[in-house]
Formats: C-alpha cells, structure tokens, sequence
C-alpha cells in the first residue's frame, strides 16, 4: 500500500474516497450538506466508533465517494482509537473495492502520534492471512492508495516501519509449524538480520548440551527437529551513557502438542502460534535496527518443538537448568516456562541488566484477562511502570498481576529443587513464580501473551490470526530507554 501526505483542499481531490471523522453526540463538520446532514438526523450515522457510512457523489467534491467514519466521543479520541479507526476503514473500503483513499483530520489530530497512528492501522488492516491461497483473484480488492491530511512525512514514514515489522511478526507466528520448524525461525531471524545489518548467533544443540541446558534441551528431545537458541544483537553506536542492556527473551514453540501430557484435539492447530512471544522480539529487533535506540538491545529466541514420541520426556523426569537447580517435570505440556529459564539465565551471562520476556505461556491468562489485557509480572515495579507507560502510548493493553509470596507454597516438590507447575488454581501466577526464580535480582517482566498474541475472529481493523502484540511496547520501550 502506497501512503502519502495529502495537503490539497479537500474539494479538489480526486480519490476513490475522502473519509472524515464524525464523533459521537456532534452534527456534522466539514464538509457539511444536506444529504450529510440527513445522515444524522436518521441516525443512520451517529459517530458511535468504528461505524462506517458511505455516501456517493458527494456534492461540492471531485472525489466519488465520502465515507463518514464514528471516531466515537471525542474526549475519548486518542491515537489508539484513531489506529483503529484507521484500519476499519482500510478493511470495509478494500471489500467494496476503493482503491484510493484520503483520510482528513481536523487540525486538533495533526500531531505525529496521531499520525503514525493512522498510517500503522491502515497497514496493519491491510494484512492479510492468505499467504497460501493459491486463488490468482486475490488480491484483486486493494487499496492501493491511502493519503492523509495534516501530517509529516517523519510520522509517516515510523508509522509504516513500525507496522511493516509488527506485520513481519505476525508473518511468523501465523506459520503453520511444517514450514516454520526451529531451524527454519533461526533461518527466517538470520534473514532479517542480515538484511538490517544486525549480528545474529543460532546456538544448536550439541552447545546447549556444553553450556548445560537441560530444562531446554528436555522439551526438545521428543521431536525430530533440532532446538535453536537464536540470539539477534543490536549495539549502538556510540558509547552508551549507562551500563544498561535491555534483553527481549521471547518463547518460541513452533508448537506444541502439550508432549506427553498432551494437549486435546480440538484447536490443538492453533498452537503454531505458540512461538508469537519470539516472533514478536524479532520483529521488535527488525525495527530497534532502523530506529537506532542509545542502549544495547539483544533478542533471545528459544526455539523448540514440543512433540510426543519415543524419545519424548516424561512427566516425572528431572532435568538440571543451565542455572544449576533441578526441576522436576510434572507435566511436558508446561514446557514454555522450561525453555524460557535457561534463556533467562544465559541473557543474564551475556550481560543483560534488565530483562522483558514475552512468552504464549498459560491458558489460564485468557481465562483471567481473555483477548484484551496482556497479563504482566515483575520484580521491580519502576521498570513495569517504564513499559506500561511504553505500552499505553502504543495502544497496547496489559495489566499487572500480582507475585505474593504466598504463591510459592504451590510450587514444592518432594524429588528436586522446584517442579514445572504449580496446580490449577492462580496458574499464570504460578508459572510467572517460577520463572521469578531465575532472575534473581536483576530487574525483569514477564508478559503472558496467550490471550493476546491470537485473534480467534477478525475485527473490523485486523484480520484473524496472529495480533502481533507486544512489538510496539518493545521498540517505544528501547527507543525511550
Ligand atoms: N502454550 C501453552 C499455553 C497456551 C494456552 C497458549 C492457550 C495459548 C493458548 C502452554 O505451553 C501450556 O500448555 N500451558 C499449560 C500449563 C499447565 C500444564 C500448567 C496450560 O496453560 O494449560
Ligand atoms: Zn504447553
Ligand atoms: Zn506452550
């Protein structure tokens, strides 16, 4: 999709569709006229957010069409709301088959935030999940032009990296697991490293076995395809200001069966996206290259396959981590928080000061916060509050849960040092307890993504399938360090 700055008046464009913002309990704002006026005086058109109300042959423009988008009320019109705005618009015209769009702003949502905003929702809505639908008609429905009103081209060009990377997550995590094995992640990471001039390092596994991955190299052993460490480093260029190395350590399963323990048929497909918390890393990375952050950032990706089979482990197995204790494997299907402690220590080794990890890690988030709120752990709450307030300005939604000590009482075990779960009851905070346990004071987040990373149904601005969550809170997050 082609985006430009639009700076003619409006009456003389001549686009598929000028699309204007209405708000919820106004009349109309310019342009004004009777059939527009009649519009809201139906109630066909109440501004309410996200609807969407085309009008043909506008009078007094040259454009063919004028589209009426509900911005819903105005006091409550941000850059996320506009993000969204954005994107419905660019999916209900693409299925009428516009081609070119003017998106007009009133002046009081000129700034760059806005900006980016807009443009990052039109390409983010753009996107769609027929990579392998062979159907040549296609791609005939596209909007090929989008412009807009009011902005800078600077705000414009950040909206499209910021959205073309979170698209290259969502790319990877919508993979199905034949065709995106580990080796094949670590080869798609060193692609995109490659050509972003970042350094990239694959550990395999005979390395893993020198440095004493157990907890890791446990989930991988049940499945014919070799575990990656990917490791994707980006160092500014200056001599940074502070000791400070920001570690992104994202889960990456291209999927998991559940092992042993295995998981039930029905959805099981769905759990190619279970590496959504490393692709969102790399495609924070691919971004951090461009934007040039002050302070190191280095991505971690622990990918794995976790298979049933004859050399699976079992529950019951006691592995020893890369840190030195013993974990007690209570059930394979825990696997995320496995491979997730190993990286965790050897981010520390490689001199990370802060860690974020993001991980697809419990069901029981979705059943907590369900599809709108990423679930957040911490150790140290200043950090959590530098990425909250990264997230808020991103329009990504995440809400803290608490890490009481109360909730180790759950995670004993009789033969080693800890087991892999803590039982039904407070099951992300069990999972998030036991990953605390390998971070020791170094201060760390932990985001559940299971709710988040996975749209089950389309939304008027996004397709169904992966989200991309959590790639813009990382680069905000670095690019403000
Ligand atoms: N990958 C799953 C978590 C998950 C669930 C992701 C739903 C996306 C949607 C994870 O590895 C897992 O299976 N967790 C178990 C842990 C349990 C055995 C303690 C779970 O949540 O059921
Ligand atoms: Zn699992
Ligand atoms: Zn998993």
């Amino acid at each position: 999709m082609n985006i430009q700055l639009e700076t003619r008046p409006l009456a003389g464009i001549e686009a598929d569709a000028i699309a204007v913002v209405g708000f919820e309990g106004e009349g109309p704002s310019e342009p004004s006229g009777e059939q527009i006026k009649e519009l809201y005086d139906s109630g066909e058109f109440t501004g309410k957010a996200l609807e969407i109300t085309v009008l043909h042959r506008p009078p007094g423009l040259k454009a063919k069409r004028l589209v009426l988008a509900g911005g819903g009320k105005r006091d409550k019109f941000d850059s996320a709301e506009l993000r969204k705005l954005s994107g419905a618009l660019v999916r209900a015209l693409k299925s009428k088959g516009v081609r070119s769009v003017v998106l007009s702003l009133d002046d009081a949502f000129h700034s760059d935030d806005f900006t980016s905003a807009a443009v990052e929702g039109a390409l983010l809505a753009d996107f769609e999940v027929d990579r392998y639908k062979t159907d040549p008609k296609k791609n005939e429905k596209q909007v090929e032009t989008f412009a807009i009103r009011g902005a800078t081209q600077s705000a414009i060009d950040y909206g499209r990296l910021i959205a073309e990377c979170q698209n290259f997550t969502r790319t990877l995590a919508n993979e199905p697991a034949n065709l995106l094995t580990p080796t094949l992640l670590a080869e798609r990471a060193q692609a995109m490293a490659a050509e972003q001039g970042l350094e990239c390092e694959v550990l395999k596994q005979d390395r893993m076995h020198q440095l004493g991955m157990g907890a890791l190299l446990g989930v991988a052993q049940g499945s014919a395809e070799p575990p990656a460490l990917i490791i994707v480093r980006y160092k500014p260029a200056a001599e940074p200001s502070t000791k400070d190395h920001l570690g992104l350590i994202g889960k990456g399963v291209t999927f998991d069966t559940g092992g042993v323990s295995i998981k039930p048929a029905e959805g099981m497909e769905k759990m190619r996206y279970d590496m959504a918390g490393g692709a969102a890393v790399l495609g924070a990375m691919r971004a951090i290259a461009k934007l040039k952050p002050s302070i190191p950032v280095t991505a971690f990706v622990p990918a794995v396959e976790n298979m049933v089979g004859s050399r699976a482990q079992r529950p019951g197995d006691i592995v020893t981590t890369l840190a030195g204790k013993t974990v007690e494997v209570l059930n394979t299907d825990a696997e995320g928080r496995l491979i997730l402690i190993d990286t965790l220590t050897y981010a520390q080794r490689l001199g990370c000061t802060h860690l974020v990890d993001a991980a697809t890690l419990t069901g029981a988030v979705v059943i907590a916060l369900g599809s709108v709120n990423v679930g957040a752990f911490t150790n140290n709450d200043q950090f959590l509050n530098k990425l909250m307030s990264a997230a808020k300005q991103e329009g990504e939604k995440i809400w803290q849960l608490p890490l009481d000590d109360e909730y180790k009482e759950q995670l004993k075990s009789s033969f080693a040092d800890l087991p892999n779960i803590g039982g039904r009851p407070a099951g992300s905070i069990t999972a998030a307890m036991f990953l605390r346990d390998f971070v020791g004071d170094t201060p760390w987040i932990h985001l559940d993504i299971a709710g988040t990373a996975w749209l089950d149904d389309a939304k008027p601005y996004l397709a169904k399938g992966a989200s991309g969550v959590g790639v813009r809170t990382f680069v905000k997050l670095a690019k403000s360090w």
